[in-house]
């Protein structure tokens, strides 16, 4: 009679091998399933300027452009982003010029503590994209979905307006 394998099956360990563009460098790496697409930016990429405020996607602090639309980046898995483009805070200076929604907001003085900051940029950046010219209540409801614990929502609100006016030009 044939005896049974005593070979125990390998476990599946889960890991993925991915590769995630982030502001048109790719990263190959492997990953276990479960980890989330904000951790990969900050922790793998090292690119620690995309926030974890609440990682529930109550925040927005996490906020940053995923093939082109605006996501927050908590409620993503890593491995949902293989193949994927992402454009985080730092994608936005160029040669160490702030894009004009830093300007904007730096002139303006659109940040307290900071932290809500590149959550708060990268949304606008998102909806200055799909309506360059937006009124105030367009740019309230547009960054309703980020929160600024420190409540300077006037001066962020002038800011968007601001960077607005002149990107518009
Ligand atoms: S950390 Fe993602 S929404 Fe708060
Ligand atoms: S500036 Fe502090 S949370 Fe917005």
């Amino acid at each position: 009679m044939a005896r049974a394998s005593a070979k125990p099956k390998k476990a599946d360990s889960g890991v993925r091998s991915i590769t995630v563009n982030i502001n048109g460098v790719d990263y190959r790496r492997e990953v276990e399933p479960r980890l989330l697409l904000v951790h990969f930016i900050r922790d793998v990429a090292g690119l620690t300027g995309t926030h974890v405020g609440c990682e529930t996607s109550n925040c927005g602090a996490c906020t940053v452009l995923f093939n082109g639309k605006s996501i927050k980046s908590c409620t993503a898995l890593a491995v949902q982003a293989d193949g994927a483009r992402v454009e985080t805070i730092e994608g936005l200076t160029h040669g160490g010029a702030l894009h004009p929604i830093q300007r904007a907001f730096w002139d303006n003085h659109g940040l307290q503590c900071g932290f809500c900051t590149p959550g708060m940029i990268m949304q606008a950046y998102w909806m200055l994209k799909e309506n360059p010219n937006p009124t105030d209540d367009e740019i309230k409801l547009g960054l309703s979905g980020n929160l600024c614990r420190c409540t300077g929502y006037q001066n962020i609100i002038t800011s968007v307006r601001a960077a607005a006016k002149e990107m518009r030009k």
